[in-house]
């Protein structure tokens, strides 16, 4: 099938990718130059592991190509996917506005036009947004003087974790397919046939079945990802809070969390306790339900505790460090990890922007390794107050305390008797849980984890 990609970020560029290598014929559109730019000379303006592999293997086929031309890619395509951000207005609500705005040019893109065709929203939009989505469509062509074209609104989830995305987008757990129209969801289901039947590159061919195809109406749907997002953050914070029980009281929190953890009705996955949820996704989409729960007269009491509890698991990194530097003033202070979580470049919401503020706020210096940031020629606008470091080793020089804030494979095989060397005291405090405390202790570290006592030395 002939497809259309509006957004090419995290969501749009992996899922253009994907169709490609399903076979489909794919269009890739950006408002934004500098982005399109790259992609058009193949080269992937984010990091996602093995993206720029299958950017070129795809843009290799012919199957798939950007451009800025909205109206053109629409005119050519038979399925238009719609994957722009919505990112939070400060009421929380998130801001529909890039969606609208597609909406609004495909319609008059498509004003008189007579071929069927389907409009797929991919981005998490608050419930309602694709009958709305609808209604933008007609009238924007009713706008440009011509009947509204037989468009067809389906909501399609993504649940794409980054630095996984790739993986999670050939082998996704389900497919989530919402729409008031039967037709529709055939076509959508035919276009997902190869994924469905694991017969595309990166899928799982040793999985034994197909992938769950769930059919909605569009409203489910669309509530579906937020109920995703707000239970996951929900598990998290519930292990979070639980954590600062096991520090009071001794317990480990890792070892609760295997102990519950393999209880079928519970799982284990999301069940870490560290330093709380972040980037693009999980924030965004609790407020935005709070908001909409708030705008329907329910009292949303569960996401209030679920969102009071992450905050507060930032501020443990503090209060940790303060109880061996209690007068934080004139200490260096060195975060290993900046992005929001491992294997991507994603800054949205991190972890490490409000530990570093608060901290410089208290008047220490921090400094910061990055994986990813530490190697780029350009230093992100985001992390300006926190001083640059070109590897651990130059983070640990002359650091009071080093802090895992993102738990990167790498920091596991870190030399610490060597980076002790380096630093004037040696505190670790572990946000992630992702060391070997025993270790540590026995190289003369004072280590502190989230929710584990430290081992007696
Ligand atoms: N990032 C994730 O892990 C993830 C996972 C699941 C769902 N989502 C959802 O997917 C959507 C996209 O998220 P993202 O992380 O890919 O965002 P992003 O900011 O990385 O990408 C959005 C892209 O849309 C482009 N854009 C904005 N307005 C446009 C317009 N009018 N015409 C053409 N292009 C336009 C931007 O330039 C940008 O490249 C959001 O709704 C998000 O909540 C994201």
């Amino acid at each position: 099938m002939r497809v259309a990609v509006i957004g090419t970020g995290y969501v749009g560029l992996v899922s253009a990718v994907c169709l490609a290598h399903m076979g489909h014929t794919v269009t890739g559109v950006d408002n934004d130059a500098g982005k399109l730019a790259r992609l058009r000379e193949g080269q992937s303006p984010i990091y996602e592991p093995g993206l720029q592999e299958d950017l070129s293997l795809a843009m290799g086929t012919g199957r798939l190509r950007f451009h800025g031309d909205l109206v053109a890619a629409v005119a050519g395509s038979a399925v238009i996917f719609v994957a722009v951000g919505t990112p939070p207005l400060p009421s929380g609500a998130s801001d529909t506005r890039a969606v609208a705005a597609v909406a609004t040019a495909i319609g008059a893109a498509l004003a008189g036009d007579d071929q069927p065709r389907l409009v797929v929203n991919k981005s998490t939009v608050p419930v309602g947004t694709g009958a709305r989505v609808q209604d933008l469509l007609a009238r924007s062509a009713v706008a440009a003087g011509a009947a509204p074209p037989p468009v067809t609104v389906v909501s399609n989830p993504e649940f794409l974790r980054e630095g996984q995305a790739l993986w999670d987008s050939y082998n996704p757990d389900r497919i989530v397919l919402g729409s008031d129209d039967a037709a529709a969801l055939l076509t959508m289901e035919q276009l997902y046939a190869p994924l469905i039947k694991r017969r595309c590159r990166g899928c799982d061919v040793s999985h034994p079945g197909p992938i769950p195809l769930i059919k909605t109406d569009l409203a489910s749907a669309e509530m579906v990802k937020y109920a995703a997002n707000a239970f996951l953050a929900t598990k998290v914070s519930f292990i979070n809070e639980l954590a600062q029980l096991c520090d009071r009281l001794g317990a480990d929190i890792t070892l609760v969390a295997d102990g519950i953890g393999l209880d079928k009705r519970i799982g284990r996955a999301f069940l870490d306790a560290g330093i709380g949820w972040g980037g693009s996704c999980l924030p965004k989409d609790v407020s935005a339900l709070l908001h909409t729960a708030n705008s329907q007269g329910v009292h949303p009491r569960l996401m209030e505790a679920v969102t009071a509890v992450n905050q507060d698991q930032r501020r443990l990194v503090v209060r940790k460090l303060q109880q061996t530097l209690p007068v934080l003033q004139g200490h260096t202070i060195g975060l290993l990890g900046l992005t929001f979580k491992p294997d991507t470049d994603d800054l949205r919401e991190a972890p490490a922007l409000d530990i570093a503020a608060e901290l410089i706020r208290l008047g220490a210096t921090v400094k910061g390794f990055d994986p990813y940031w530490s190697r780029q020629d350009h230093w992100p606008e985001a992390l300006a107050s926190i001083r640059r470091c070109s590897s651990a080793m130059a983070l640990a020089k002359g650091c009071d305390a080093l802090v895992v804030v993102t738990e990167w494979p790498e920091f596991k095989l870190l030399d610490w008797e060597q980076l002790g060397r380096e630093m004037r005291r040696r505190l670790v405090l572990d946000g992630r849980n992702c060391l070997d405390g025993t270790a540590l202790t026995a190289s003369g570290f004072r280590w502190q984890g989230v929710g584990r006592n430290p081992p007696s030395r």
